[in-house]
């Protein structure tokens, strides 16, 4: 006898993925992620440097606060990827 009162399993069945392009190359989002999980999850670690002694920076605290993870989305400039809801055929820039 199964249990039905319990929650629903996940079904991911009906979630189509899709890719957004990082400096031109392709990578894939899964629905609802954001433009820096993305990124991360393609093995993009890092995607800026430091003014001064040029140190890499990426998602640092991932929650919109320190401003480590700036990218430019389809032209806009300065947005938090850790913030960004990815869209299908986004085009991200770096600096
Ligand atoms: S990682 Fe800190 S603002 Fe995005």
């Amino acid at each position: 006898m199964t249990d039905e009162t319990g929650p629903a399993p996940l079904d991911r069945t009906g979630d189509a993925g899709f890719h957004l392009t990082v400096d031109g190359r392709r990578i894939p989002v899964e629905p609802g992620q954001t433009v820096g999980a993305a990124m991360l999850a393609a093995g993009i670690r890092s995607w800026r440097t430091t003014r001064f002694a040029g140190r890499p920076r990426g998602l640092f605290c991932g929650i919109g606060v320190c401003f480590d993870c700036l990218v430019t989305v389809d032209g806009t400039p300065s947005l938090r990827a850790c913030l960004v809801t990815a869209r299908p055929d986004d085009e991200v820039t770096t600096s």
